[in-house]
């Protein structure tokens, strides 16, 4: 009763993270996880940082669009979504912007109580180990996005004050090859 370790070992909550798993949407799926994403997107931003269901729905059609959630027995914890540099034409003070070899972070997002067990970690690491670009780039708006992207192999490059409203963002670069 109440016990925390199995025969192996292991602590129930280090079993609990393994079982979380990584699942890729596509532009079709958006109606089945559509509820949850905007939950969490409005726990996670201030309005004015927010993005609509019709911004989602907009980005995830885009070409080379990577949509990634984090599930626990399937309820979503957290999402992560990430576009080509050359889509983004708010972008194109990139020096390598129209070269193809960038992908950039738009958005990452987990569930306020679900945040410090890792999960941010395994999406970008996920997505870092699953798409064949040698360059990654994001704007880190929050301590604790600038922890996960430095934690990641991201550097920073420049600031950009007042990058969304009120709020700076720390533009971050992690070079694959590196
Ligand atoms: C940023 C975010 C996605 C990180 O997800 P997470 O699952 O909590 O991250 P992890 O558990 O993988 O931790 C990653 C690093 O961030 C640190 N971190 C997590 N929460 C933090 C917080 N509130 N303050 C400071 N650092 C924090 C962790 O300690 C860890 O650093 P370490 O490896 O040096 O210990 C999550 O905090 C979040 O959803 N924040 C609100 C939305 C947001 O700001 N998104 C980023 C937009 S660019």
């Amino acid at each position: 009763m109440g016990t925390s370790f199995t025969a192996a070992g292991l602590t129930d909550s280090t079993i609990e993270r393994e079982e979380r798993e990584i699942e890729i949407l596509r532009a079709e799926d958006w109606e089945r996880v559509r509820e949850r994403i905007l939950v969490i997107e409005e726990s996670s931003f201030p309005p004015d940082l927010r993005y609509s269901a019709e911004d989602f729905q907009h980005d995830l059609s885009r070409e080379g669009s990577r949509f990634l959630i984090l599930k626990e027995r399937e309820v979503i914890q957290g999402f992560l979504h990430a576009l080509p540099l050359e889509e983004l034409d708010y972008l194109s003070f990139d020096e390598e912007w129209g070269r193809g070899d960038t992908l950039y972070v738009v958005n990452i997002a987990l569930m306020p109580d679900l945040r410090g067990r890792g999960g941010g970690s395994r999406l970008l690491r996920h997505l870092l180990e699953t798409t064949p670009f040698v360059r990654y780039a994001a704007h880190a708006v929050s301590p604790s996005s600038l922890r996960l992207f430095s934690g990641a192999g991201f550097r920073r490059d420049r600031v950009f004050p007042r990058w969304m409203g009120e709020h700076d963002g720390v533009y971050m670069i992690c070079d694959k090859t590196l």
